[in-house]
Protein backbone atom coordinates (compact mmCIF):
# COMPACT_ATOMS: atom_id res chain seq x y z
CA UNK A 1 0.00 0.00 0.00
CA UNK A 2 1.41 3.16 -0.57
CA UNK A 3 1.57 5.26 2.80
CA UNK A 4 2.33 8.46 3.90
CA UNK A 5 3.29 9.14 7.62
CA UNK A 6 3.49 12.90 8.22
CA UNK A 7 5.73 13.92 11.06
CA UNK A 8 9.04 12.22 11.08
CA UNK A 9 10.18 12.53 15.05
CA UNK A 10 10.72 9.19 16.79
CA UNK A 11 6.76 7.16 16.35
CA UNK A 12 6.94 9.05 12.47
CA UNK A 13 10.37 8.25 11.39
CA UNK A 14 9.96 4.50 12.93
CA UNK A 15 6.73 3.89 12.20
CA UNK A 16 7.97 4.92 7.89
CA UNK A 17 10.85 2.84 8.37
CA UNK A 18 8.92 -0.33 9.48
CA UNK A 19 6.30 0.06 7.11
CA UNK A 20 8.51 0.28 4.34
CA UNK A 21 10.62 -2.93 5.88
CA UNK A 22 6.91 -4.98 6.05
CA UNK A 23 6.68 -4.20 2.58
CA UNK A 24 4.46 -0.79 1.97
CA UNK A 25 5.49 2.15 -0.12
CA UNK A 26 6.31 5.05 2.16
CA UNK A 27 6.89 9.35 2.26
CA UNK A 28 7.65 10.25 5.19
CA UNK A 29 6.69 13.65 5.44
CA UNK A 30 8.18 17.09 8.00
CA UNK A 31 7.95 20.52 7.44
CA UNK A 32 10.84 20.84 8.56
CA UNK A 33 13.14 21.06 5.59
CA UNK A 34 16.60 20.62 7.00
CA UNK A 35 15.35 17.74 8.55
CA UNK A 36 13.98 15.76 5.76
CA UNK A 37 17.15 16.90 3.70
CA UNK A 38 19.42 15.58 6.28
CA UNK A 39 17.03 12.24 6.05
CA UNK A 40 17.99 11.84 2.15
CA UNK A 41 21.16 12.06 2.42
CA UNK A 42 21.24 9.22 4.93
CA UNK A 43 21.52 10.55 8.56
CA UNK A 44 19.87 9.26 11.25
CA UNK A 45 18.64 11.90 13.30
CA UNK A 46 18.04 9.75 16.78
CA UNK A 47 19.70 6.76 18.82
CA UNK A 48 17.99 3.90 18.00
CA UNK A 49 18.75 0.16 17.66
CA UNK A 50 18.35 -1.29 13.80
CA UNK A 51 16.65 2.26 12.74
CA UNK A 52 19.97 3.30 10.87
CA UNK A 53 19.83 -0.22 9.17
CA UNK A 54 16.63 0.09 8.05
CA UNK A 55 16.76 3.43 6.85
CA UNK A 56 19.54 2.45 4.79
CA UNK A 57 18.03 -0.56 3.12
CA UNK A 58 14.65 1.44 2.20
CA UNK A 59 15.80 4.99 1.38
CA UNK A 60 15.22 5.93 -2.35
CA UNK A 61 13.32 2.93 -2.37
CA UNK A 62 10.38 2.03 -0.62
CA UNK A 63 11.12 4.70 1.68
CA UNK A 64 11.11 8.48 -0.01
CA UNK A 65 11.41 11.80 2.49
CA UNK A 66 9.28 15.11 1.40
CA UNK A 67 8.31 18.24 2.66
CA UNK A 68 5.46 18.12 0.31
CA UNK A 69 2.44 17.05 2.82
CA UNK A 70 -0.28 17.54 -0.85
CA UNK A 71 1.69 16.03 -2.95
CA UNK A 72 2.24 13.02 -0.88
CA UNK A 73 -1.57 12.97 0.27
CA UNK A 74 -2.63 12.49 -3.53
CA UNK A 75 -0.94 9.70 -3.97
CA UNK A 76 -1.27 7.91 -0.94
CA UNK A 77 -4.33 5.17 0.44
CA UNK A 78 -3.48 5.77 4.08
CA UNK A 79 -2.00 9.02 5.98
CA UNK A 80 -0.76 8.78 9.14
CA UNK A 81 -0.48 11.91 11.39
CA UNK A 82 2.51 11.43 13.64
CA UNK A 83 2.99 14.86 14.72
CA UNK A 84 4.06 16.08 17.94
CA UNK A 85 1.49 16.57 20.75
CA UNK A 86 3.36 18.54 22.94
CA UNK A 87 1.64 19.08 26.81
CA UNK A 88 -0.14 22.75 27.35
CA UNK A 89 0.13 25.03 30.46
CA UNK A 90 -3.07 22.98 32.03
CA UNK A 91 -2.04 19.71 31.02
CA UNK A 92 -3.97 18.70 28.18
CA UNK A 93 -2.53 17.92 25.10
CA UNK A 94 -1.76 20.73 22.38
CA UNK A 95 -3.18 19.26 18.87
CA UNK A 96 -2.65 22.18 17.23
CA UNK A 97 -0.32 20.62 14.45
CA UNK A 98 -2.35 17.44 14.13
CA UNK A 99 -5.59 19.82 13.10
CA UNK A 100 -3.32 21.86 10.86
CA UNK A 101 -2.27 18.39 9.11
CA UNK A 102 -5.70 17.38 8.89
CA UNK A 103 -6.43 20.77 7.22
CA UNK A 104 -3.67 19.91 4.76
CA UNK A 105 -4.96 16.66 3.97
CA UNK A 106 -8.39 17.60 3.24
CA UNK A 107 -7.48 20.29 0.97
CA UNK A 108 -5.58 17.91 -1.29
CA UNK A 109 -7.61 14.22 -0.71
CA UNK A 110 -8.62 13.12 -4.03
CA UNK A 111 -9.67 9.80 -3.56
CA UNK A 112 -11.06 7.69 -0.99
CA UNK A 113 -7.84 7.99 1.97
CA UNK A 114 -8.35 6.38 5.39
CA UNK A 115 -6.19 9.58 7.91
CA UNK A 116 -5.14 7.87 10.94
CA UNK A 117 -3.88 8.81 14.55
CA UNK A 118 -0.67 7.73 15.44
CA UNK A 119 0.64 10.47 17.74
CA UNK A 120 -0.81 10.17 21.47
CA UNK A 121 -4.05 12.37 21.38
CA UNK A 122 -6.98 12.21 23.41
CA UNK A 123 -10.06 10.77 23.19
CA UNK A 124 -12.24 12.83 20.60
CA UNK A 125 -9.57 13.58 18.66
CA UNK A 126 -10.58 11.44 15.69
CA UNK A 127 -14.09 13.44 15.45
CA UNK A 128 -12.25 16.98 15.66
CA UNK A 129 -10.40 15.54 12.46
CA UNK A 130 -13.52 14.39 10.61
CA UNK A 131 -14.87 17.39 11.75
CA UNK A 132 -12.24 20.13 10.35
CA UNK A 133 -11.58 18.24 7.45
CA UNK A 134 -15.07 18.12 6.74
CA UNK A 135 -15.06 21.83 6.92
CA UNK A 136 -12.20 22.42 4.98
CA UNK A 137 -14.41 20.73 1.97
CA UNK A 138 -12.97 17.05 1.96
CA UNK A 139 -16.05 14.98 0.87
CA UNK A 140 -17.49 12.64 3.66
CA UNK A 141 -17.14 9.85 1.26
CA UNK A 142 -13.70 10.44 0.55
CA UNK A 143 -12.06 9.49 3.74
CA UNK A 144 -12.72 8.10 7.22
CA UNK A 145 -10.51 8.65 10.75
CA UNK A 146 -9.08 5.97 12.27
CA UNK A 147 -6.97 5.70 15.57
CA UNK A 148 -3.90 3.40 15.33
CA UNK A 149 -2.05 3.86 18.67
CA UNK A 150 1.73 2.54 18.85
CA UNK A 151 3.45 1.00 21.72
CA UNK A 152 6.66 1.14 21.32
CA UNK A 153 9.57 2.65 23.50
CA UNK A 154 12.42 4.44 22.82
CA UNK A 155 15.91 2.38 22.62
CA UNK A 156 13.58 -0.61 21.16
CA UNK A 157 11.16 0.88 18.86
CA UNK A 158 11.98 -0.95 15.62
CA UNK A 159 11.71 -4.50 17.92
CA UNK A 160 8.61 -3.13 19.17
CA UNK A 161 7.29 -2.23 15.90
CA UNK A 162 8.28 -5.37 14.30
CA UNK A 163 7.43 -7.34 17.25
CA UNK A 164 4.46 -5.80 18.54
CA UNK A 165 2.40 -7.46 21.33
CA UNK A 166 -0.51 -6.28 19.82
CA UNK A 167 -1.77 -4.11 17.14
CA UNK A 168 -5.13 -1.68 18.48
CA UNK A 169 -6.90 -0.87 15.37
CA UNK A 170 -9.88 1.81 15.96
CA UNK A 171 -11.83 2.60 13.27
CA UNK A 172 -15.84 3.22 12.75
CA UNK A 173 -16.41 1.79 9.17
CA UNK A 174 -15.47 -1.38 7.98
CA UNK A 175 -13.84 -0.41 5.10
CA UNK A 176 -11.63 1.18 7.31
CA UNK A 177 -10.93 -1.34 9.61
CA UNK A 178 -10.13 -3.67 6.48
CA UNK A 179 -7.64 -0.89 5.24
CA UNK A 180 -5.85 -0.65 8.60
CA UNK A 181 -5.85 -4.50 8.70
CA UNK A 182 -4.52 -4.94 5.53
CA UNK A 183 -1.64 -2.88 6.20
CA UNK A 184 -0.58 -5.05 9.71
CA UNK A 185 -1.10 -8.34 7.48
CA UNK A 186 2.79 -8.89 7.05
CA UNK A 187 2.52 -9.15 10.58
CA UNK A 188 -0.72 -10.22 11.66
CA UNK A 189 -0.66 -13.54 9.62
CA UNK A 190 3.35 -14.12 9.85
CA UNK A 191 4.05 -13.45 6.67
CA UNK A 192 6.92 -10.74 7.27
CA UNK A 193 8.29 -13.68 9.83
CA UNK A 194 9.46 -16.32 7.38
CA UNK A 195 10.92 -13.84 4.71
CA UNK A 196 14.30 -14.43 3.71
CA UNK A 197 14.69 -10.86 2.66
CA UNK A 198 13.60 -9.39 6.08
CA UNK A 199 16.24 -6.70 8.16
CA UNK A 200 17.98 -8.75 10.89
CA UNK A 201 16.26 -7.27 13.50
CA UNK A 202 16.40 -10.00 16.55
CA UNK A 203 12.63 -11.09 17.86
CA UNK A 204 12.65 -10.04 21.81
CA UNK A 205 12.90 -12.61 24.46
CA UNK A 206 10.15 -14.48 24.67
CA UNK A 207 8.74 -13.84 21.51
CA UNK A 208 6.15 -16.24 20.16
CA UNK A 209 4.00 -15.78 17.48
CA UNK A 210 2.42 -12.85 15.25
CA UNK A 211 0.56 -10.27 16.94
CA UNK A 212 -3.11 -10.32 17.81
CA UNK A 213 -4.84 -7.39 15.53
CA UNK A 214 -7.39 -6.16 18.47
CA UNK A 215 -10.30 -4.10 16.35
CA UNK A 216 -11.84 -1.37 17.99
CA UNK A 217 -13.74 1.79 17.83
CA UNK A 218 -11.69 5.10 17.24
CA UNK A 219 -12.97 6.20 20.82
CA UNK A 220 -11.48 2.82 22.59
CA UNK A 221 -8.68 2.87 20.86
CA UNK A 222 -7.86 7.00 22.32
CA UNK A 223 -8.60 5.49 25.16
CA UNK A 224 -6.47 2.32 25.16
CA UNK A 225 -3.35 4.47 24.35
CA UNK A 226 -3.75 6.69 27.45
CA UNK A 227 -4.53 3.89 29.69
CA UNK A 228 -1.81 1.42 28.79
CA UNK A 229 0.85 4.79 29.66
CA UNK A 230 -1.01 5.70 32.64
CA UNK A 231 -1.00 1.96 33.69
CA UNK A 232 2.99 1.28 33.62
CA UNK A 233 3.20 4.47 34.95
CA UNK A 234 1.07 3.66 37.88
CA UNK A 235 2.82 0.37 38.32
CA UNK A 236 6.03 2.29 38.39
CA UNK A 237 5.00 4.77 41.36
CA UNK A 238 3.68 1.99 43.12
CA UNK A 239 6.66 -0.34 43.19
CA UNK A 240 8.50 3.18 44.01
CA UNK A 241 6.03 4.02 46.96
CA UNK A 242 6.81 0.01 48.08
CA UNK A 243 10.39 0.41 47.67
CA UNK A 244 10.23 3.65 49.71
CA UNK A 245 8.01 1.33 52.32
CA UNK A 246 10.96 -1.90 52.28
CA UNK A 247 13.49 1.51 53.33
CA UNK A 248 11.39 2.55 56.04
CA UNK A 249 10.90 -0.75 57.75
CA UNK A 250 14.65 -2.82 56.47
CA UNK A 251 13.07 -5.51 53.90
CA UNK A 252 14.44 -5.62 50.46
CA UNK A 253 12.49 -4.35 47.30
CA UNK A 254 14.36 -6.55 44.96
CA UNK A 255 12.39 -9.65 46.92
CA UNK A 256 9.34 -8.12 47.26
CA UNK A 257 9.59 -8.03 43.42
CA UNK A 258 10.09 -11.43 42.79
CA UNK A 259 7.39 -12.22 44.96
CA UNK A 260 5.08 -10.17 44.20
CA UNK A 261 6.02 -10.03 40.17
CA UNK A 262 5.71 -13.69 40.01
CA UNK A 263 1.86 -13.71 39.99
CA UNK A 264 1.30 -14.11 36.65
CA UNK A 265 -1.79 -11.43 36.87
CA UNK A 266 0.88 -8.65 38.45
CA UNK A 267 4.19 -10.10 36.29
CA UNK A 268 7.58 -8.32 36.98
CA UNK A 269 7.77 -6.18 34.26
CA UNK A 270 7.80 -2.56 34.39
CA UNK A 271 8.46 -3.28 38.02
CA UNK A 272 11.94 -1.98 38.79
CA UNK A 273 12.06 1.30 41.39
CA UNK A 274 14.66 3.89 40.95
CA UNK A 275 14.83 7.87 40.25
CA UNK A 276 10.83 7.71 38.87
CA UNK A 277 9.76 7.84 35.13
CA UNK A 278 10.60 10.65 32.48
CA UNK A 279 10.83 10.79 28.78
CA UNK A 280 8.22 12.46 26.05
CA UNK A 281 5.32 9.97 27.40
CA UNK A 282 4.62 8.78 30.58
CA UNK A 283 4.81 12.46 32.00
CA UNK A 284 2.85 14.06 29.26
CA UNK A 285 0.48 11.49 28.86
CA UNK A 286 -0.46 10.76 32.33
CA UNK A 287 -1.24 14.95 32.66
CA UNK A 288 -3.26 14.67 29.30
CA UNK A 289 -5.51 11.54 30.41
CA UNK A 290 -6.75 13.09 33.68
CA UNK A 291 -7.21 16.58 31.90
CA UNK A 292 -9.45 14.51 29.37
CA UNK A 293 -10.71 12.72 32.22
CA UNK A 294 -11.73 15.68 34.10
CA UNK A 295 -13.28 17.47 31.19
CA UNK A 296 -15.48 14.99 30.85
CA UNK A 297 -16.45 14.81 34.61
CA UNK A 298 -14.41 12.23 36.26
CA UNK A 299 -11.80 13.24 39.03
CA UNK A 300 -8.80 10.59 37.96
CA UNK A 301 -7.00 11.29 41.40
CA UNK A 302 -4.93 7.97 41.11
CA UNK A 303 -3.27 9.62 38.12
CA UNK A 304 -2.16 12.45 41.14
CA UNK A 305 -1.27 10.33 43.10
CA UNK A 306 1.17 8.43 40.90
CA UNK A 307 2.62 12.01 39.56
CA UNK A 308 3.12 12.86 42.93
CA UNK A 309 4.96 9.66 43.72
CA UNK A 310 7.56 10.15 40.71
CA UNK A 311 8.09 13.86 41.60
CA UNK A 312 8.87 12.57 45.11
CA UNK A 313 11.37 9.88 43.61
CA UNK A 314 13.86 12.63 42.97
CA UNK A 315 13.58 14.21 45.57
CA UNK A 316 14.46 11.15 48.15
CA UNK A 317 17.42 10.67 45.40
CA UNK A 318 18.99 13.74 46.16
CA UNK A 319 18.71 13.31 50.23
CA UNK A 320 20.18 9.88 49.84
CA UNK A 321 22.98 11.87 48.35
CA UNK A 322 22.59 14.01 51.03
CA UNK A 323 22.65 11.03 53.67
CA UNK A 324 26.10 9.38 51.93
CA UNK A 325 28.63 12.68 51.59
CA UNK A 326 26.91 14.64 54.77
CA UNK A 327 27.16 18.45 52.59
CA UNK A 328 27.07 19.12 49.22
CA UNK A 329 28.95 22.21 48.34
CA UNK A 330 32.00 21.65 46.65
CA UNK A 331 31.57 18.04 46.24
CA UNK A 332 33.14 16.25 42.90
CA UNK A 333 29.93 13.78 41.72
CA UNK A 334 30.24 11.61 38.91
CA UNK A 335 27.08 11.27 36.89
CA UNK A 336 26.53 8.17 35.17
CA UNK A 337 23.86 8.78 32.78
CA UNK A 338 22.24 11.71 31.55
CA UNK A 339 18.69 9.92 28.96
CA UNK A 340 15.49 9.42 30.63
CA UNK A 341 16.46 6.08 30.56
CA UNK A 342 19.30 3.52 28.42
CA UNK A 343 19.71 3.28 25.21
CA UNK A 344 18.45 6.26 24.28
CA UNK A 345 19.69 10.00 23.48
CA UNK A 346 16.57 11.79 24.27
CA UNK A 347 16.45 13.61 27.66
CA UNK A 348 13.28 14.75 27.84
CA UNK A 349 11.86 14.94 31.36
CA UNK A 350 14.57 12.72 32.09
CA UNK A 351 15.03 12.43 36.13
CA UNK A 352 18.67 12.28 35.28
CA UNK A 353 19.01 15.98 34.32
CA UNK A 354 16.40 17.23 36.78
CA UNK A 355 19.30 16.06 39.59
CA UNK A 356 22.12 17.20 38.08
CA UNK A 357 20.61 20.58 37.43
CA UNK A 358 19.17 20.73 41.83
CA UNK A 359 23.09 19.17 42.18
CA UNK A 360 24.80 21.70 40.37
CA UNK A 361 22.62 24.58 42.22
CA UNK A 362 23.87 22.96 45.72
CA UNK A 363 27.38 23.63 44.35
CA UNK A 364 28.49 20.33 43.39
CA UNK A 365 30.77 19.71 40.45
CA UNK A 366 29.03 16.98 38.08
CA UNK A 367 31.82 15.23 35.96
CA UNK A 368 28.85 13.35 33.35
CA UNK A 369 29.45 10.32 30.90
CA UNK A 370 26.80 8.91 29.27
CA UNK A 371 26.83 6.73 26.36
CA UNK A 372 24.79 8.98 23.59
CA UNK A 373 22.89 11.57 25.64
CA UNK A 374 25.69 13.99 25.77
CA UNK A 375 25.08 16.44 23.02
CA UNK A 376 21.50 16.82 23.90
CA UNK A 377 22.28 17.39 27.50
CA UNK A 378 24.57 20.14 26.89
CA UNK A 379 21.80 22.11 25.39
CA UNK A 380 19.63 21.97 28.22
CA UNK A 381 22.58 22.02 31.12
CA UNK A 382 23.98 24.89 32.89
CA UNK A 383 27.26 25.14 31.36
CA UNK A 384 29.50 25.80 34.75
CA UNK A 385 30.58 23.42 37.30
CA UNK A 386 29.98 19.96 34.70
CA UNK A 387 32.17 18.99 32.49
CA UNK A 388 31.81 15.86 30.22
CA UNK A 389 33.73 12.59 29.67
CA UNK A 390 34.02 9.25 27.27
CA UNK A 391 33.73 6.82 29.96
CA UNK A 392 32.25 5.73 33.37
CA UNK A 393 35.98 5.61 34.48
CA UNK A 394 37.31 9.10 33.13
CA UNK A 395 34.01 10.72 34.73
CA UNK A 396 34.78 8.18 38.24
CA UNK A 397 38.62 10.12 38.32
CA UNK A 398 38.74 10.91 41.77
CA UNK A 399 35.43 11.65 42.59
CA UNK A 400 33.57 12.07 46.17
CA UNK A 401 30.59 9.91 44.87
CA UNK A 402 28.99 7.82 41.34
CA UNK A 403 25.61 8.58 41.07
CA UNK A 404 24.07 5.80 38.64
CA UNK A 405 20.89 8.15 37.04
CA UNK A 406 20.07 5.94 34.21
CA UNK A 407 20.19 2.03 33.06
CA UNK A 408 22.21 1.69 30.57
CA UNK A 409 23.20 -1.66 30.31
CA UNK A 410 27.12 -1.03 30.27
CA UNK A 411 26.59 0.74 33.68
CA UNK A 412 26.12 -2.25 35.01
CA UNK A 413 28.76 -4.10 34.04
CA UNK A 414 31.33 -1.95 35.31
CA UNK A 415 34.57 -3.14 36.47
CA UNK A 416 34.44 -2.89 39.96
CA UNK A 417 38.08 -3.17 41.14
CA UNK A 418 38.97 -0.36 38.39
CA UNK A 419 35.76 1.26 39.43
CA UNK A 420 36.59 2.09 42.88
CA UNK A 421 40.71 2.54 42.77
CA UNK A 422 39.62 5.75 39.94
CA UNK A 423 36.86 6.68 42.62
CA UNK A 424 38.07 9.63 44.98
CA UNK A 425 35.97 8.19 47.56
CA UNK A 426 34.29 4.25 47.17
CA UNK A 427 30.54 5.44 47.40
CA UNK A 428 28.46 4.72 45.19
CA UNK A 429 24.39 5.96 45.17
CA UNK A 430 22.84 3.74 42.33
CA UNK A 431 19.19 5.20 41.45
CA UNK A 432 18.61 2.16 39.46
CA UNK A 433 19.60 -0.64 41.56
CA UNK A 434 21.95 -1.93 38.70
CA UNK A 435 24.21 -3.75 41.88
CA UNK A 436 23.78 -6.15 44.38
CA UNK A 437 24.33 -4.51 47.67
CA UNK A 438 26.46 -7.75 49.05
CA UNK A 439 28.70 -7.49 45.88
CA UNK A 440 29.23 -4.02 46.33
CA UNK A 441 30.19 -4.24 50.06
CA UNK A 442 32.53 -7.34 49.32
CA UNK A 443 34.34 -4.86 46.55
CA UNK A 444 35.34 -2.05 49.65
CA UNK A 445 32.27 0.21 48.46
CA UNK A 446 29.39 2.06 50.70
CA UNK A 447 26.79 1.56 48.62
CA UNK A 448 23.33 3.34 48.60
CA UNK A 449 20.07 1.97 46.12
CA UNK A 450 16.39 2.50 46.45
CA UNK A 451 14.35 0.33 48.75
CA UNK A 452 17.62 -1.89 49.91
CA UNK A 453 19.22 -1.34 52.85
CA UNK A 454 22.59 0.68 52.49
CA UNK A 455 25.70 -1.08 52.86
CA UNK A 456 29.15 -0.50 53.82
CA UNK A 457 32.48 -2.61 53.25
CA UNK A 458 33.10 -5.76 55.66
CA UNK A 459 35.40 -4.71 58.97
CA UNK A 460 35.43 -6.80 61.48
CA UNK A 461 33.17 -10.24 60.49
CA UNK A 462 34.24 -10.47 57.29
CA UNK A 463 30.02 -10.14 56.18
CA UNK A 464 29.08 -6.48 54.63
CA UNK A 465 27.49 -3.93 57.11
CA UNK A 466 23.97 -2.71 56.25
CA UNK A 467 24.01 1.09 57.70
CA UNK A 468 21.60 2.66 60.03
CA UNK A 469 20.79 5.68 58.10
CA UNK A 470 18.72 8.74 57.72
CA UNK A 471 17.21 6.92 54.63
CA UNK A 472 16.82 4.15 57.02
CA UNK A 473 13.36 4.96 58.71
CA UNK A 474 12.40 4.85 62.29
CA UNK A 475 14.75 1.73 63.21
CA UNK A 476 18.16 3.77 62.20
CA UNK A 477 16.77 6.56 64.42
C1 LIG B 1 6.53 4.45 26.84
C2 LIG B 1 5.74 3.12 26.76
O1 LIG B 1 6.47 2.09 27.41
C3 LIG B 1 5.50 2.72 25.30
O2 LIG B 1 4.69 1.56 25.25
C4 LIG B 1 4.77 3.86 24.59
O3 LIG B 1 4.58 3.58 23.21
C5 LIG B 1 5.61 5.13 24.69
O4 LIG B 1 5.81 5.45 26.10
C6 LIG B 1 4.86 6.25 24.01
O5 LIG B 1 3.76 6.58 24.47
O6 LIG B 1 5.30 6.71 22.95
P1 LIG B 1 9.10 5.15 26.57
O7 LIG B 1 8.68 6.49 27.06
O8 LIG B 1 9.96 5.05 25.38
O9 LIG B 1 7.81 4.22 26.27
O10 LIG B 1 9.90 4.45 27.76
P2 LIG B 1 9.64 3.31 28.84
O11 LIG B 1 10.52 2.18 28.56
O12 LIG B 1 8.21 3.04 29.02
O13 LIG B 1 10.20 4.04 30.15
C7 LIG B 1 9.57 5.22 30.65
C8 LIG B 1 10.23 5.65 31.93
O14 LIG B 1 9.92 4.73 32.99
C9 LIG B 1 11.76 5.71 31.87
O15 LIG B 1 12.21 6.85 32.55
C10 LIG B 1 12.19 4.44 32.58
O16 LIG B 1 13.48 4.52 33.15
C11 LIG B 1 11.12 4.33 33.65
N1 LIG B 1 10.93 2.95 34.16
C12 LIG B 1 10.51 1.96 33.34
C13 LIG B 1 11.12 2.69 35.51
O17 LIG B 1 11.48 3.60 36.30
N2 LIG B 1 10.90 1.43 35.98
C14 LIG B 1 10.50 0.42 35.16
O18 LIG B 1 10.32 -0.72 35.66
C15 LIG B 1 10.30 0.69 33.81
Amino acid sequence: MQIAVVGSGYVGLVAAACFAEIGHQVISIDNDAQKISRLQQGEVPIHEEHLPELLERHRGKALKFSTDLVGAVRQSAAIFIAVGTPSTEEGDADLSYVESVSRAVASAINDYKIVVEKSTVPVFTSNWIRKVMLLDGAPSELFDVASNPEFLREGTAVVDFLYPDRIVTGADTERCSSALCEIYRPLTDGSYYSRTDRAAVPAPAGWSAPARLIATSTKSAEIIKHASNAFLATKISFINAVANICEAVGADVKEVCQGIGSDSRIGSRFLNPGVGYGGSCFPKDLKAFRHVARENGYDFNLLSAVIAINDEQRTRFLRKVRTALWTLKGKKLAALGLAFKGGTDDIRESPAIEIAKSLLKEGCEIRAYDPAAIERSREVLPSKGISYHDSAYSAAEGADALLILTDWPEFANLDLERLRSTLGYPIVVDGRNLYDPTTMASHGFLYYSIGRADVQPAHRNGSPEKMATATSGKAAK
